[in-house]
């Protein structure tokens, strides 16, 4: 798949107005577009975003054998010929949650090779928890060349204890057991919405999930799964990378289709900045302040503050009357926005995994360079407030988790552009 080298060009300053619509979220499609392996017959799944990642996740299927269709927000996938069961380096190390597949694959064909995902630009990321539980499921793994060959003629049910709550490991046991002798128990389990979307899903197939949003969760094997007709949930993460900016610009911003459940870590957060919120069902007004108050936080497994929007948090106090400690503890290495918000004149200091932002009185704008998809994020959200042009090189960082961003801004008054570079 081409990257292409397009840049944002963002001249900041404007108070930004009017509403927006919340996409369906990307870390809840990968998974349910990997379950899908887990039963022939073709499959539905509604508000699924346009992103490069949800592009690059049909790929995979398709080379595993499945249709995939993506129009209008609406996947077809049909599953009735998986033939093959290996997910190759170049897509694996596009894109690490391909490793969803390894559970599917294994549940439905007794065997999956993927390449190990390798390094990612914020961490290590291994996946020896995804592996141990296998393990104990009964599949024999093997590692060579890069790849991971896991085999089991049929899972058994076991207990399985994470000692970190990994979400896509979570989420690969539970497609794993589904189709596994016995029950399954997921201890210690990742509690996110997205793994409750999961859940969800796979019930609406046939699946035996109780516990899914609390920290143990219980999988009652089932011979045969149906296929799914689903609509995932809202992007968290979206909604509250547009809370923090209509925080940072002093805007008035409506958010459509959001799950306010989903979001009390973030809310609350950034209420004690000062901003303020209106929640009506699906729709939550968000007042910018005059003046942001500092806050402090540290990034958490859910129902914590969410390391996805710890980037964005950091552009937003970077202007706020005081300072500010964030701690990041998820990932050893996604810190990476610091030295693109010093260049626009934010006062930061790093020690370890914690960040001491001291509050200026603006930021100017400067050309800058995304790194990651979050740090992509918080840079647009600095670039809004900043005074003067910003451009933002290297943004196929964006489109792995952001639908239309800069269409659903300009809705809302921003002055941005996308060129090619
Ligand atoms: C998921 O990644 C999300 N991705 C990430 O979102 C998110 O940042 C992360 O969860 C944390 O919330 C998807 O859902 C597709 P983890 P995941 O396994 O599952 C360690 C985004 O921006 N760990 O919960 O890969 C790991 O190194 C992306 O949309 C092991 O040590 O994260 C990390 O320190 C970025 N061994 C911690 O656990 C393992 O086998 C949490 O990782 C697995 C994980």
């Amino acid at each position: 798949m081409e990257v292409c080298l397009d840049k944002l060009v963002i001249k900041g300053g404007k108070r930004l107005k009017g509403t927006v619509e919340i996409s369906g979220s990307k870390n809840a499609a990968l998974p349910i577009m990997a379950a899908t392996l887990l039963a022939s017959g073709e499959h539905h799944l509604s508000r699924v975003p346009h992103l490069r990642d949800v592009m690059t996740m049909g790929r995979l299927l398709a080379d595993l054998g499945a249709g995939f269709h993506l129009e209008k927000n609406k996947a077809i996938l049909d599953c009735s010929r998986i033939n093959n069961y290996e997910a190759p380096y170049e897509l694996v190390s596009t894109m690490r949650a391909s490793v969803l597949v390894l559970g599917p694959l294994v549940a439905r064909l007794g065997k999956a090779k993927v390449s190990l995902p390798g390094g990612c630009a914020i961490g290590a990321r291994p996946i020896n928890l995804h592996l141990m539980g296998l393990e104990k499921m009964g599949a024999t793994i093997n590692l060579e060349s890069g790849y991971v060959l896991v085999k089991a003629k049929k899972l058994k049910g076991a207990t399985i204890y994470f000692d970190v709550p990994t979400v896509t490991g979570t989420e690969n046991i539970m497609m794993a057991a589904t189709l596994a002798d016995g029950k399954t128990l997921i201890e210690n389990a990742a509690r996110e919405p997205e793994v409750v979307d999961l859940a969800d899903a796979l019930i609406s197939m046939g699946a035996k999930i109780k516990g899914a949003g609390n920290s143990t969760i219980e999988i009652e094997g089932v011979s045969k799964l149906k296929p799914l007709r689903h609509t995932i949930i809202p992007d968290r993460i979206e909604a509250g990378t547009f809370m923090a900016i209509a925080g940072i610009t002093g805007g008035d911003i409506t958010i459509k289709k959001c799950k306010a459940d989903h979001l009390d870590a973030i809310i609350n957060k950034l209420k004690d900045s000062g901003i303020i919120f209106r929640i009506s069902g699906k729709s939550i007004r968000v007042i910018g302040p005059k003046k942001l108050m500092p806050v402090n936080t540290t990034t958490m497994p859910y129902p914590g503050f969410p390391t996805d929007m710890q980037a964005q948090l950091m552009s937003l106090v970077s202007i706020a009357d005081g300072t500010s400690i964030i701690s990041e503890t998820i990932f050893e290495n996604r810190l990476m926005h610091v030295a693109e918000l010093r260049r626009m004149g934010a006062d930061i200091n790093i020690d370890g995994g914690t960040a001491t932002i001291r509050g200026v009185e603006k930021l100017k704008g400067a050309p800058l360079m995304a790194t990651d998809l979050r740090a992509s994020a918080s840079l647009i959200v600095a670039a809004l407030a900043a005074e003067g042009e910003t451009t933002i090189k290297r943004i196929y960082h964006l489109d792995r988790g952001y639908e239309n961003i800069e269409e659903k801004l300009i809705k809302v008054g921003a002055d941005i552009k996308r060129e090619k570079e």
